[in-house]
């Protein structure tokens, strides 16, 4: 797979995917990522890409004449799946979109600055909005970085069997169960007995318990979504 990102701020995004799990799947050929800086691509002077909003008020417009120039470049080599805009008027971003983004091929992200983008590449270019949650960044470079995270660690053959992604929570609309290593006894805090047993039948059973606790206590508003 392959993630191109637009970003006015390409230094951000130098060591998300440089260290751990995407490293790896970088390493293993699975995923590709570039970052294109925007202002390679705009005409203006001083290598503007931001100006005044019509109509007055607070806060810089990004232009669209130069994403045009950066999406229409990438697309001579690239046809992209989906054109992403990250921004917190999005869809909410959870498992289910990582889930069905991770079956693409070609992704494009723009990072919004400022006060956001002329609405006309929305209209026009733009094939999804995302946010990352109900806050608002200095830009969307952080929200990338947390797609292509949550989207890379799918990819067949990233994780081995230990880090499997099926039981991660939200896979189940279910959170996740609680885990413990060694040592068996810390400060008389004790590791529950079943967990120690080898029966592995039983402790699926307690674990799909827990998390199903879990669940209800934390987030009832997952349980049972589609
Ligand atoms: N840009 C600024 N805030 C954002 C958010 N919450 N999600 C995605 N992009 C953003």
């Amino acid at each position: 797979m392959k993630i191109d990102i637009i970003s006015v701020v390409p230094a951000l995004l130098d060591s998300p995917f440089a260290h751990s799990i995407m490293k790896r799947a970088r390493d293993k050929g699975l995923l590709e990522v570039n970052c294109i800086n925007l202002r390679d691509h705009t005409t203006y002077a001083r290598a503007q890409v931001d100006d005044y909003a019509f109509g007055g008020g607070a806060g810089m417009v990004m232009m669209i004449e130069p994403l045009v120039n950066a999406i229409e470049s990438l697309q001579k080599d690239t046809f992209y799946d989906e054109i992403i805009f990250l921004t917190p008027d999005g869809e909410p971003f959870n498992q289910q979109t990582a889930n069905q983004l991770s079956l693409k091929k070609n992704l494009l992200l723009i990072c919004g600055h400022y006060k956001g983008v002329d609405q006309r590449l929305r209209d026009h270019f733009i094939t999804r909005e995302i946010s990352i949650g109900d806050y608002v960044l200095s830009g969307g470079e952080l929200a990338a970085a947390v797609l292509v995270d949550a989207i890379g660690r799918l990819l067949p053959g990233v994780l081995n069997d230990e880090t499997s992604a099926l039981t991660d929570s939200f896979q189940d609309n279910l959170l996740a169960p609680p885990v413990y290593t060694r040592p068996v006894e810390f400060r008389t805090w004790k590791v529950p007995d079943i967990l120690l047993s080898g029966n592995h039948a039983k402790i699926e059973q307690w674990r799909h318990e827990q998390a199903i606790q879990r669940t209800e206590e934390r987030r009832p508003d997952i349980l049972g979504r589609e």
